[in-house]
Parts: C-alpha cells; structure tokens; sequence
C-alpha cells in the first residue's frame, strides 16, 4: 500500500510517497481503508523537525504523519472489537493516517453517524477536541461570558467559535478582513480584523481568551483579557512564552495538549449530526500531492480544515 513517509526533517519535499507492506494487527486493533485524513500544523511542525511532536520520533525515522482519520474498517483483530468490516470510523491516531491504510486501535476510532458525511468526519477529530477541551475543560466557558478566539477562521477557530456561541458565550472573533463573512456565520457577534492595532485595541475586555496563534500575538492580546479572566495558549511551542506574560499581568494562563477523549468525539460527531456544528472543508488534496498540502497549512491562512484524500 501506498504511504506518504519522511526519512529526515525537513521542508514539505521531504514528504514520499512509498509502498510499504502491511503491519499484523494486534488483538486489540483494527485495519482501516483511509478516505480522508486531516492535515494539521503539527504535522507540518513535527515533519520539520520542531516541537514536542519531532522529539518523540526522531529516532524512529522513516515516519508517517497524520493524527487524524476517517475511513473504512477492514480487518478487525482477533479479540472482541465493536467495529465490523465496512464500519465508517472515524478518529484521533498515533500518526500514520497519510496512507492508503493504517492500523489503528479500537478504542481511538467511534462509528462516523449516518448523517456526517466521510469529509466531514475527517477533519473534525483534531480541531473539534481541542476546541472542545480548550474552551470546556481548560477555559471552564460559563454561559454570558465574553470569549475572544484568534484564528477564528482556522481549523481549531471555526469549530471554537460555534461551540462557544452553542454554550451561550459571546464570541469576539479575529481574522482577516477576507474572513469576516465567513466567521459571522459561524455566530461571531463581533469580528475583528487582527492587523488593525486600533480595533484590537477597542475590543472590550474579555472573560476568556482563546489563544490558537501563540507567541508574541498572544502576548499582545493579553491586554484585552479582564484583571480576573482566564488564557487557554494552545500552540505547544510558544506556551510557556504566553503563560510568562500573563502571570506578570496577573492573569491566569494555561497551556494544553489535546487528550483523545471518546465521550468527547461522540459529543462533536452528535453535534454535526444534527446540525449544530458544520466543519469548513475548503481544499482536498490528493495523498500523492501531501506535499503541496503542507505548503497550504504552513501558509498560516488556511479557512477551516484541509484534506488528503485516501
Ligand atoms: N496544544 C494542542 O493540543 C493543539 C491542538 C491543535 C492545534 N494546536 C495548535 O493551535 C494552532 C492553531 O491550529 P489550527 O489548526 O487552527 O491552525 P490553522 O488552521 O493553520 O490556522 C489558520 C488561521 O490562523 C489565522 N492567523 C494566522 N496568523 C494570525 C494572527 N497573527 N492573528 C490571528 N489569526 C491568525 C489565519 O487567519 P486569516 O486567514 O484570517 O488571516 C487562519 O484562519 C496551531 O499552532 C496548532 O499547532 C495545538
């Protein structure tokens, strides 16, 4: 079967396609046809050798990225599986959802529900938990609050704009003018443009920022948070850079890494079923052309999610 593999961290060249021979399943996993698999900024982050991602695998080199998957199940291992062959699963993985096909263990894939299609699924495992778990579980959302998100319009931003405004927040939402539409639609009551200093700086304090950029652009937006509000910094590499800035102001900031919860995919999966959650797909690419779907995420600009089709 065929795997988009790299041998040495690098640029988005590094990424090859090879035919690489089946692993057994172990009693406990299932073999499933990818048809879809989400490409993510630590993918394109840990295949350049940087972060936490990198530093797990760099001595297990050639490695297959992809931490999220939709597909068909196959073969199941030989101890008791929920999943039978021809099961649409979908879910968060180990890495190696860049193929044509990849083992995965049960417990890490849910049944897709019958109305989300297989696109859908694909991209909405990754984002969705981490919108979920940063505004849930780290940045304890009340309803009436007034919650700012970076990035509205990216992967983990335009799912954390509608399931704040589904927990009755009010959504202040950053993106670029070309954006605003789009985020409006996704329930943002005010939408702002990130490059404009003086709109930034009229935002009215927030109860709660979601910071999806990190870095100095977390620092800066710091100021818009209350004396008591809360910061949840999702990207990994700058967190302790934001978490720093904030405690000089007073203000409690908590970095996190995304934990592969089922309730909570079962959760996202029941919200797109009946509507309330739609998941932006705006480009699919073609697994041979993960390449140039690299070059896409590295962009910084992406609307909602990308794709590489199985
Ligand atoms: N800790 C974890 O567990 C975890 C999990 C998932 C993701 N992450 C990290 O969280 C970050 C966001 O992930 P993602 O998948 O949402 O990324 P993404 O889809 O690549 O984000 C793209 C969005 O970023 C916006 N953007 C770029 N520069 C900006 C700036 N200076 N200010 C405001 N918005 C800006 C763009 O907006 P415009 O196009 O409108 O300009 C675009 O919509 C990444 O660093 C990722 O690695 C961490």
């Amino acid at each position: 079967m065929k795997q988009l593999v790299i041998n040495a961290f690098g640029g988005p060249e590094q990424l090859q396609l090879v035919e690489t021979d089946h692993t057994p399943l172990a009693s406990n996993q299932v073999r499933v046809k990818m048809r879809y698999a989400g490409v993510n900024p630590i993918d394109a982050k840990t295949r350049a050798g940087l972060g936490w991602g990198a530093e797990a695998i760099k001595d297990r080199l050639p490695w297959s990225p992809g931490f999220e998957v939709m597909g068909e199940v196959l073969e199941v291992g030989s101890e008791v599986c929920r999943f039978m062959p021809g099961d649409r699963v979908f879910g968060l993985v180990a890495g190696g959802a860049y193929g044509e096909e990849l083992v995965a263990n049960c417990d890490d894939l849910i049944p897709v529900p019958d109305e989300v299609t297989d696109s859908m699924a694909g991209g909405l495992a990754l984002a969705g938990t981490t919108a979920w778990q940063a505004l849930d579980r780290y940045g304890l959302l009340q309803q009436g609050e007034r919650v700012l998100i970076s990035a509205a319009a990216g992967g983990v931003g335009h799912l954390a704009v509608q399931l704040a405004k589904a927990q009755g927040a009010t959504v202040v939402a950053l993106a670029s003018s070309d954006n605003h539409d789009f985020v409006k639609a996704l329930g943002a009551d005010e939408v702002v443009d990130y490059h404009d200093e003086a709109a930034v700086a009229a935002i009215s304090p927030v109860d709660l920022f979601l910071d999806l950029v990190g870095g100095t652009s977390g620092e800066s937006l710091l100021s818009q948070v209350k004396p008591n509000g809360r910061v949840v910094t999702v990207p990994t590499i700058t967190a302790d850079k934001v978490m720093t800035a904030a405690a000089q102001r007073g203000i409690k900031a908590t970095g996190m890494l995304k934990e592969n919860n089922q309730d909570h995919l079962v959760l996202l999966a029941e919200a797109v079923a009946q509507g309330r959650l739609k998941v932006e797909i705006s480009r699919v690419f073609e697994l041979a052309d993960g390449a140039e779907a690299h070059r896409q995420i590295e962009t910084g600009h992406t609307r909602g999610k990308i794709l590489l089709r199985g």
